[in-house]
């Protein structure tokens, strides 16, 4: 075996002229001088050679090892350079590339708001499937069947429309529909844990309206319910109380009006206090003179959700001991309550995604 060398030295210098960084130098130098590499190689094979040949053979790895050395520091030299180089031209006050960061969907800081009181005030979130069964979103509800909420053309069913299909109950476990409201987790939670219990459901639920500046197919509501033994109304409102004062200002006010859903008895509607004007503490012979309000109409209330005290019915739907529990449930729509918070007029806004309106969140 024999060594070509000048081709060996030519090789490697057009090798470590193309190492660009100090990593692939290193890797080059292990190549050539390491304990295995090139010169290894040609060292080992000397005690082969004829006695006279070896003297100049052994000169020449020599000297081949010295040029290696010589271009592997030169190169590393230059690499060095040329960093510091770099380094020098390179403007350390220019502004750095701002990452585009998101932030939270406005309904989405609605949500966790509204959530993070409830939770402090030691409910529990839980949530529900959005493709919900004919029987928790309506039966389970003590919604009768001839309910006009029922109707296909107020609720988006899966399958044919449940008015079409013979009815019973047992059925309506295997029909399915987009839940037209968070209320059926109700149904979900108190089948699966007994009382005590407070809850608040955040989700999307879906009605057929036609899209216009308040009304959206889908929309957004946060349920809340909390059984035991012995709750009244007054604490539905004293609850209700502290959300409002903590969600708008101190000063709000609130009202009952009386209301029917068929899951709770007694219902109600409850309005706050126009966040804009003070209507509601005008007199009505006052209240002719006012200007029109662009949040209220000049009635002084705005209605943000629906509440009562859980129908017995929906307690003996869900298996609980007749008579055992009380407790009360509350819904609200969270799309409106962004609306007023952040003084927005319409509910499209939310889902256009419109970098220019999300960005002011
Ligand atoms: N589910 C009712 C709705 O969507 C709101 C509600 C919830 C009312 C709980 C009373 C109790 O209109």
């Amino acid at each position: 075996m024999s060594f070509d060398f000048t081709a060996l030295e030519e090789e490697a210098r057009q090798k470590i002229a193309q190492a660009q960084d100090a990593a692939l130098l290193e890797a080059l130098r292990i190549q050539y001088l390491g304990r295995k590499g090139l010169l290894a190689e040609i060292t080992a094979i000397i005690p082969t050679l004829p006695l006279e040949a070896r003297p100049e053979y052994g000169k020449n790895a020599n000297l081949l090892k010295n040029k290696l050395n010589q271009l592997l520091e030169a190169r590393a030299r230059q690499i060095k350079e040329d960093a510091t180089a770099l380094f020098e031209q390179f403007d350390f006050t220019l502004p750095g590339a701002i990452p585009q960061a998101g932030t939270a969907h406005p309904i989405a800081q609605t949500v966790k708001e509204i959530s993070d009181i409830f939770t402090k005030l030691g409910f529990v979130i839980a949530e529900g499937p959005e493709v919900e069964t004919e029987f928790n979103n309506f039966t389970g509800l003590n919604i009768p069947l001839d309910h006009p909420a029922r109707d296909a053309f107020d609720t988006f069913y899966i399958k044919s429309p449940s008015h079409q299909v013979t009815r019973s109950p047992e059925k309506e476990k295997n029909r399915f529909l987009l839940r037209s409201h968070t209320s059926p987790v109700q149904i979900r939670v108190m089948k699966k844990h007994k009382p005590p219990l407070a809850v608040i459901v955040p989700g999307k639920v879906y009605r057929p309206d036609a899209v216009d500046a308040s009304h959206s197919f889908m929309f957004h509501q946060i349920e809340g319910f909390l059984v035991d033994e012995d709750v009244k109304f007054s604490d539905l409102k004293g609850i209700l109380s502290v959300l409002a004062k903590k969600l708008f200002s101190r000063n709000i006010k609130m009202r009952f009006r009386p209301h029917f859903f068929p899951f709770t008895e007694p219902s109600a509607e409850v309005d706050i206090s126009c966040i804009l004007c003070k209507s509601h503490q005008v007199t009505k012979s006052q209240g002719h003179q006012e200007k029109r309000c662009s949040v209220c109409g000049g009635k002084g209330w705005l209605e943000i959700m629906g509440c009562g005290m859980i129908h017995p019915n929906v307690f003996a739907n869900v298996g609980y001991p007749k008579g055992a529990y009380t407790g009360f449930a509350f819904g609200m729509g969270v799309d409106r309550i962004a609306m007023l918070k952040y003084g927005i007029n319409d509910i499209r806004l939310f889902y256009e995604n419109d970098l220019r309106f999300l960005r002011q969140f």
